[in-house]
């Protein structure tokens, strides 16, 4: 196959105009088998077989600030990721569908005027300061497995999926209830699932989408055909009761996505990203202390930052409008933090979905209990654009677009 009269063999990708360093002009890379392609991918760019099957982090490192106007697809494997910054389209027709959503939360309630009983607090100041009414803090009983199993029975059952089906089980988590094995392993026994593949992802308040990027990647790439992602925590068990700023910030809980393969999407995207150049501005160092440790203000300014750019780029890259966009899920950490990324994302507070006053940060859990909590309402209706952001410890921080089917 000669460069010059290629076209796009993956008839499902929009066309690209590419121009290679020796200036010759194709219509579309689109690489799913550089094997297959090896002669082509090396004819076509400077790009050797081996920088194109690295994927697109080398290429885009190494390659790129030379390049202009590149569109350029590589992947050896489960997705592609177009190297320019616009859309993002993907090497197979396969999307991931979220068919299912189900939460658990403990039923204790503990109000801001509980706390203040017995700390120099009051329900103004948190309130005022973080939105926060309540939270749920687990019992004995409520382990985060235990968590994880209910909302993950109810996210199967909403779905009409058979946990039998399960291809995948996916647990984001910082409070496992064991260093191992993995809550996830716990999971898939209390599930009666089969033996799939089942771990836990320690992204903090990203994992969840961390775990929904994994999963996608493994459906779109036509591995499996059903993942379980669930985020699952009991925060209440790394705080320092007697520290007021940071005990009140936060609560226990957990909910679980069911996702299939599907023609359409389903999830248009999802990207990661971690900067773990400063740990010690929101960590728990269980060397020395087992308790969370935050600089609030350092984190209230991360948060803001990490939650605007996710979101400017989800919609970058899925060429769309923030006008377009019908509900936003934040990560639910403080209602001035998702006030003001929804302010800097000109996105109507009306489309902001919020459940921080309930529930507190639940860390992983945030995103799908409030995820849940706007499907059960009935807000999240069939054909919604969603838009999903998170921002946690590490730092790490993500976005994910997902139409609602
Ligand atoms: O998932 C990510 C995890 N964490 C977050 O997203 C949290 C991000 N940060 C925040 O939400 C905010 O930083 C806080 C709500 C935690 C604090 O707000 P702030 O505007 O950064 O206040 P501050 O930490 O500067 O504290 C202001 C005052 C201090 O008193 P002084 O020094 O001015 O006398 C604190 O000691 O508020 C005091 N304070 C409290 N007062 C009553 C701190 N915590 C409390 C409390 N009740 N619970």
């Amino acid at each position: 196959m000669s460069a010059r009269n290629f076209r796009a063999f993956w008839s499902d990708s929009p066309l690209v105009t590419c121009k290679s360093r020796t200036t010759r002009l194709v219509e579309a890379i689109v690489c799913s088998k550089p094997h297959k392609y090896k002669d082509l991918c090396y004819d076509l760019t400077p790009l050797s077989y081996n920088e194109l099957a690295a994927g697109p982090q080398f290429a885009s490192r190494n390659r790129v600030g030379g390049l202009a106007n590149v569109g350029l697809f590589a992947n050896s494997g489960a997705t592609c990721r177009r190297l320019s910054r616009s859309r993002t389209p993907r090497m197979s027709n396969i999307y991931s569908r979220i068919v299912g959503t189900g939460s658990y939360l403990p039923s204790r309630i503990v109000t801001n005027d509980e706390l203040a009983s017995t700390l120099d607090t009051s329900d103004a100041w948190i309130r005022t300061m973080t939105g926060i009414v309540q939270r749920r803090i687990a019992g004995d009983g409520e382990s985060t497995a235990e968590m994880a199993a209910i909302a993950s029975a109810r996210a199967l059952g909403n779905a009409g999926v058979n946990a039998r089906d399960i291809d995948l089980i996916i647990v984001a988590t910082i409070t496992p209830d064991l260093v191992f094995p993995s809550t996830a392993a716990l999971l898939q026994a209390r599930l009666g699932a089969r033996n799939v593949g089942a771990f836990d992802l320690s992204a903090a308040c990203s994992g969840f989408m961390y775990g929904l990027a994994l999963a996608d990647g493994m459906i779109a790439s036509g591995r499996l055909k059903t993942a379980l992602v669930v985020g699952a925590e009991t925060m209440s068990r790394l705080l320092d009761w007697k520290d007021r700023s940071t005990c009140v910030l936060f609560g226990d809980g957990a909910a679980a996505v069911v996702l299939v393969s599907a023609k359409n999407p389903g999830v248009r995207s999802v990207r990661m990203h971690a900067d773990g150049s400063d740990p010690n501005v929101l960590c728990t160092p269980s060397q020395r202390s087992r308790y969370l440790h935050m600089d609030g203000g350092a984190v209230f300014r991360f948060a803001v930052r990490g939650l605007v750019e996710a979101g400017g780029e989800m919609l970058e890259a899925n060429n769309i409008t923030a006008a377009s966009v019908d509900w936003l899920i934040p990560h639910q950490a403080n209602l001035r933090i998702i006030e003001s990324c929804a302010r800097k994302l000109s996105i109507a507070k009306e489309k902001v979905v919020v459940t921080v006053d309930r529930h507190a940060n639940t860390s992983a859990a945030s995103i799908p209990l409030a995820l849940d909590a706007a499907v059960t309402d009935g807000r999240v209706r069939t054909g919604d654009s969603v838009l999903l952001l998170s921002v946690g410890g590490g730092f790490t921080w993500a976005g994910g677009l997902i139409t609602w089917a």
